[in-house]
C-alpha cells in the first residue's frame, strides 16, 4: 500500500505526539538546510518537517526545493515554533516530484493576483487561491445541505438547450455542422439547422429555470446547481461567460415565500462557511485587510471581511420595492451633484451597479432585496402585478457585489403569459412544453437563481470574479 498518509490538517488537529506518521505534499518552503514547511492543500496549514542536520544526504536536501512534492515520515514530536501545536521529525524523506526551483512559477514571494490568473494551473498552491478554493467547496457542500434538509429535489436540468431561458438573446450556439462555409443552408441562404446534430439549432443553456419550473409542477420544490453560460461581450469584476448558479423552484409560494427563502439560504451557507472554514476566512479576512490599507481612506470599506459576514448572518436584509429604491436614489446627493455616471431621472430605467452599490453600501449599508421592478426591464415569465406596470420580480443586492440574487413570482396564469410573450416576441410555440404547465394543473410558485461565484466573491472577499472559478471563462480566455 503506497497511501497510509495522514493529512496535514489532522495531524495538526491535535496535541498527541510521540507517534509515527506519513505526510505527503508540496514543499513550500526549506528553510537553513533544515525545516521544510510542508502542504498538502486540506488546509492552509503547513506541517514543520525537521530534518536533522547531518543525518540526510546532500544530493537529496539539494532537491527539495519549493513545489517539489515528497513523502516524509518521522516521529510527531511537539513544536517550539510558535503557530502550531507539533511538528514532524523526519527518519525518511523521498521526492515524488522535483520541482526546478529556477523554472517553478509559484516562488515562495507575492505576486499579483493577474500573474496567478495567468498560471491558474498552478495557482491553487498559493495560500489565497488554496483558501479561496477550500471555502468554495464548502459553500457548494453547504447548498446542498441546506435545500436536502428542507426536502427539496435536487434536479439535474439540460446543458444544451434548444431554448433561451432568459429571452436576452446572448448564447452560445452548440453544432456539428462545418464552420468552413460549406454547412447546408435554405433557400434564403440561412444555415439549415434541420441538417444539424440535434436537428434544430441549439445552444448552452443560460439558466435551468424554465426545466426547474416543469418539475416543480411535480415534486414542489426543487433546486438546480450547475453551469450556466452567456455570450455577453462584459468584461468587469462581476461576470464570467460560464458561471455556476443554484435556481431553487418552489411550487405554491408567492414573492415574500421567495424573499424569506433566499434570505434563510444565503446566511446559513454563510454562517456554514464560517463555521467549516474558520481558518481560510481569517487568512482571507487579513489579506483583504492588507490590500485595503493600499487604498485611499476614502475608498476603503467599513468592514473588515469577517466582521462583514458576521453582520450580514445577524441582520435582516432590508426589503424595498424598484419604485421606493428609484425615490431614494433620485432624491440621493450623489445624483444631485450629478457623482453618478447614469443620473437617475425617470421611474422605469434599469439599476446599473452604481446605483444598486450606492442603495447597499451607503444607504442602507447591508443586503437589500428590491421588489416589483418594471415590466419592461425584466423577463417575459415574471408574474404581472395589478398596477398593469410592473412584476413580481426581486433582486437581492450584496454589499461590494451588488446583484446576487435574481428571481420573481412566476406568471402561472395562461392568458396574461402568452399575452407577455407575444409582446417581448418570446416564440411561444417552441416553449409549447413550458406553456403546457398553465394549462394542467397550474398554480402560484416563484423561484430565483444565485450566481454562486459572486457568492463566493462575498465571503471570500476577493475583488474579481475570475479568481473564484478554478478556471474562468470570459471574453478572449478560455485557457487551461
Ligand atoms: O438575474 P439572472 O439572469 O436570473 C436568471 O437567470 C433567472 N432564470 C434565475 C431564476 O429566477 N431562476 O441571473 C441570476 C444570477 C444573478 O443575480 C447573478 O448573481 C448571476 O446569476 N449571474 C452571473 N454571474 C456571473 N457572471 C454572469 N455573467 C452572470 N449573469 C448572472
Ligand atoms: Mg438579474
Amino acid at each position: 500500500m503506497f497511501n497510509n498518509r495522514i493529512r496535514i490538517k489532522d495531524l495538526l488537529a491535535t496535541d498527541k505526539v510521540n507517534y509515527s506518521a506519513t505526510v505527503m505534499g508540496w514543499v513550500r518552503t526549506f528553510r537553513n538546510n533544515q525545516f521544510i514547511a510542508l502542504n498538502d492543500g486540506s488546509t492552509i496549514n503547513n506541517i514543520q518537517i525537521v530534518a536533522t542536520l547531518g543525518e540526510f544526504d546532500e544530493a537529496l536536501l539539494k532537491r527539495l526545493t519549493t513545489g517539489a512534492c515528497i513523502k516524509a515520515t518521522g516521529e510527531v514530536i511537539p513544536s517550539l515554533g510558535k503557530g502550531q501545536k507539533v511538528e514532524l521529525k523526519a527518519t525518511s524523506i523521498e521526492i515524488l516530484g522535483d520541482s526546478d526551483a529556477e523554472t517553478f512559477p509559484m516562488q515562495p514571494k507575492k505576486h499579483s493576483l493577474e500573474f496567478l490568473r495567468e498560471n491558474a494551473h498552478m495557482r491553487f498552491r498559493t495560500n489565497t487561491f488554496g483558501s479561496v478554493f477550500r471555502v468554495r467547496h464548502t459553500l457548494a457542500f453547504a447548498v446542498h445541505h441546506f435545500f436536502n434538509d428542507k426536502g427539496f429535489l435536487y434536479l439535474h436540468t439540460p446543458i444544451i438547450t434548444a431554448s433561451d431561458a432568459e429571452g436576452a438573446g446572448e448564447m452560445f450556439k452548440v453544432t456539428t455542422l462545418p464552420l468552413d462555409g460549406t454547412a447546408p443552408t435554405n433557400e434564403d441562404g440561412s444555415i439549415n439547422f434541420k441538417e444539424d446534430f440535434f436537428g434544430r439549432s441549439t445552444n448552452l443553456t443560460v439558466s435551468g429555470q424554465l426545466e426547474g419550473e416543469l418539475a416543480a409542477m411535480a415534486f414542489s420544490d426543487i433546486y438546480t446547481f450547475g453551469p450556466t453560460f452567456r455570450a455577453e461581450n462584459s468584461n468587469t469584476t462581476r461576470h464570467l461567460a460560464e458561471f455556476w448558479m443554484i435556481e431553487p423552484e418552489m411550487a405554491f409560494y408567492d414573492l415574500e415565500d421567495n424573499a424569506n427563502l433566499a434570505e434563510e439560504f444565503i446566511k446559513y451557507i454563510i454562517r456554514y462557511a464560517m463555521d467549516n472554514n474558520a481558518d481560510d476566512l481569517e487568512f482571507l479576512n487579513q489579506r483583504l485587510a492588507d490590500e485595503e490599507k493600499q487604498k485611499p481612506q476614502t475608498e476603503r470599506s467599513e468592514m473588515g471581511l469577517l466582521e462583514k459576514l458576521n453582520f450580514v448572518v445577524d441582520n435582516d436584509f432590508e426589503r424595498l420595492t424598484y419604485t421606493e429604491a428609484i425615490d431614494i436614489l433620485k432624491n440621493s446627493n450623489h445624483n444631485k451633484k450629478k457623482k453618478f455616471q447614469y443620473l437617475i431621472e425617470d421611474w422605469g430605467t434599469d439599476l446599473q451597479s452604481e446605483h444598486e452599490r450606492y442603495l447597499v453600501e451607503k444607504h442602507f449599508k447591508k443586503p437589500v432585496i428590491l421588489t416589483d421592478y418594471p415590466k419592461e426591464i425584466k423577463s417575459f415569465y415574471m408574474r404581472q402585478n395589478d398596477d398593469g406596470k410592473t412584476v413580481a420580480a426581486m433582486d437581492i443586492l450584496a454589499p461590494g457585489i451588488g446583484e446576487i440574487v435574481g428571481g420573481s413570482q412566476r406568471e402561472e396564469r395562461l392568458d396574461k403569459l402568452t399575452q407577455r410573450m407575444k409582446e417581448m416576441h418570446v416564440p411561444a410555440d417552441e416553449l409549447w412544453w413550458y406553456l403546457d404547465t398553465r394549462k394542467f394543473g397550474a398554480c402560484p410558485h416563484a423561484g430565483f437563481g444565485l450566481g454562486f461565484e459572486r457568492l463566493v466573491q462575498f465571503v471570500t472577499g476577493m475583488g474579481n470574479i475570475r479568481d473564484v472559478i478554478p478556471f474562468p471563462r470570459y471574453p478572449k480566455s478560455a485557457e487551461f
